[in-house]
């Protein structure tokens, strides 16, 4: 399985400038590599960033409205993400749950939404009961599709990367659930020093990146210790 490297920006950074500044200087030496990067950034950068790297989403509305749209005040559509470019949607990150009351039947409905309309949702879990129902109904197929980030609460955001003998515990418990065709990423905390045990240790085939994506030399740092 190709290696992925995703870029979570979250609600940053708060200028169009500043946001094609680290889009280039991320692109010039992510472009080079194997392994697959993918940066999400806020929607409203979605379609002006710039060519050259995949781009992703951070959510989206689980309705798919047969005209692309609807009276959702405030939501972005599964449509006008693909419109806008995007391959991959960061589904029930733990900041829309925690802060935004996001439940397990609602990342279900994201997650089905994101992939009825041939994107590939990335489902971040912190426990095996967010999997499952995030995952519910899916099918083999969909499954090939879909990437689960395992984000334990604790490590996000902390600088207290999360340890590795037990993120790879969390691995094959999760491998176990999904089959073997799903990427399973480790987010939490990730820079370019311990990287590489996510995944050369602990069997990950890639990370969720927060707060180290926003530095293009520590996000390309991380970069290259896996690849
Ligand atoms: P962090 O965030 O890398 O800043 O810990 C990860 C995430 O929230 O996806």
């Amino acid at each position: 399985m190709k290696l992925l490297v995703v870029a979570n920006w979250k609600c940053n950074p708060a200028s169009f400038k500043e946001a094609q500044d680290i889009f280039k200087e991320i692109k010039r030496e992510a472009g080079l590599t194997k392994t697959e990067v993918v940066v999400c950034p806020p929607f409203v950068y979605l379609p002006v960033i710039g060519k050259g790297l995949v781009l992703g989403a951070q959510d989206v509305f689980w309705e798919n409205p047969p005209t692309g749209g609807g009276a959702y005040t405030g939501e972005i559509s599964p449509a006008m993400l693909k419109n806008a470019g995007c391959r991959y949607v960061i589904v029930g990150h733990s900041e829309r749950r925690r802060l935004f009351k996001e439940t397990d039947e609602m990342t279900n409905k994201k997650v089905r939404a994101v992939l009825a309309k041939k994107m590939k949702p990335i489902l971040c879990i912190d426990r095996f009961s967010q999997l499952k129902g995030g995952i519910k109904d899916l099918s083999s197929d969909d499954l090939k599709n879909l990437a689960v980030a395992f984000e334990p609460l604790s490590a996000i955001g902390t600088g207290k990367p999360y340890l590795v003998g037990k993120a790879g515990k969390m691995y094959s418990g999760i491998r176990e659930i999904v089959g073997k065709d799903t990427r399973i990423l480790y987010g939490g905390s990730v820079n370019s020093q311990n990287a590489a045990d996510y995944v050369k240790r602990a069997g990950f085939q890639g990370l969720l990146v927060g707060g180290a994506s926003l530095k293009p030399r520590e996000f390309i740092g991380i970069i290259k210790a896996i690849s």
